[in-house]
């Protein structure tokens, strides 16, 4: 599968998926990063991995559409089958949904419906709930919203702080997100059982 990573930050959860492919775990074609944050640490792990990039600012774009318009260029000119959001802190608006609905996948970090947004671990601290996780869902255009793939829990200890749960979060991100990814393309090829 040829894919498209959209990611604006650290790029963790890109790394995990690459170093998935390199280990045979995943089989899948990374080929471009589209980046909102052109400084962002997910650039240089591109970079790195040898995959293309494009990154752009938003704000020298007239609009969302105008910038979709200009991403759903670079997608179509690598034939790209599905969109794999990875930290992207953007809604997707309509020019890409209307091509690739069902095609496009997000990672949050909490059991949605709970904790959506921005700053979910925050979220998950402040409400002192027991238990968060990680949830992979399609995308559609709300906030977080789309139908859920795949969730896992991840207990959280009275101790914990946001970066000692963050950290507890990432670790089952990266573990989850490449096999996710593997099981929706290899059952899109033994034809399209919904997951
Ligand atoms: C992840 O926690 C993901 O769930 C959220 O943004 C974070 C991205 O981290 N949507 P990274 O850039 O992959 O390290």
């Amino acid at each position: 599968k040829k894919i498209a990573i959209f990611a604006s930050g650290s790029g963790s959860n890109f790394q995990a998926i690459i170093d998935a492919i390199n280990e045979k775990k995943l089989e899948a074609d990374v080929s471009l990063l589209v980046c909102d944050k052109p400084g962002a640490r997910v650039v240089e792990r591109a970079e790195q991995s040898g995959t293309e990039t494009f990154a752009f600012y938003p704000k020298e774009f007239e609009s969302k559409t105008a910038f979709e318009t200009e991403i759903l260029k670079q997608l179509k000119e690598r034939n790209i089958e599905f969109i794999v959001l990875a930290g992207y802190m953007r809604l997707i608006g309509s020019t890409l949904l209307s091509e690739y609905e069902g095609r496009i996948v997000n990672i949050h970090p909490s059991l949605l419906p709970a904790f959506p947004g921005k700053d979910a671990v925050g979220q998950a601290l402040d409400a002192k709930a027991e238990v968060t996780g990680v949830t992979v869902h399609y995308v559609d255009s709300g906030m977080d919203t789309g139908p859920i793939i795949a969730q896992k829990t991840v207990p959280i200890n009275k101790e914990d702080t946001r970066d000692t749960l963050q950290e507890r979060i990432q670790q089952v991100e990266h573990q989850l997100f490449p096999s996710v990814l593997h099981q929706l393309f290899n059952q899109e090829k033994v034809g399209g059982v919904s997951f």
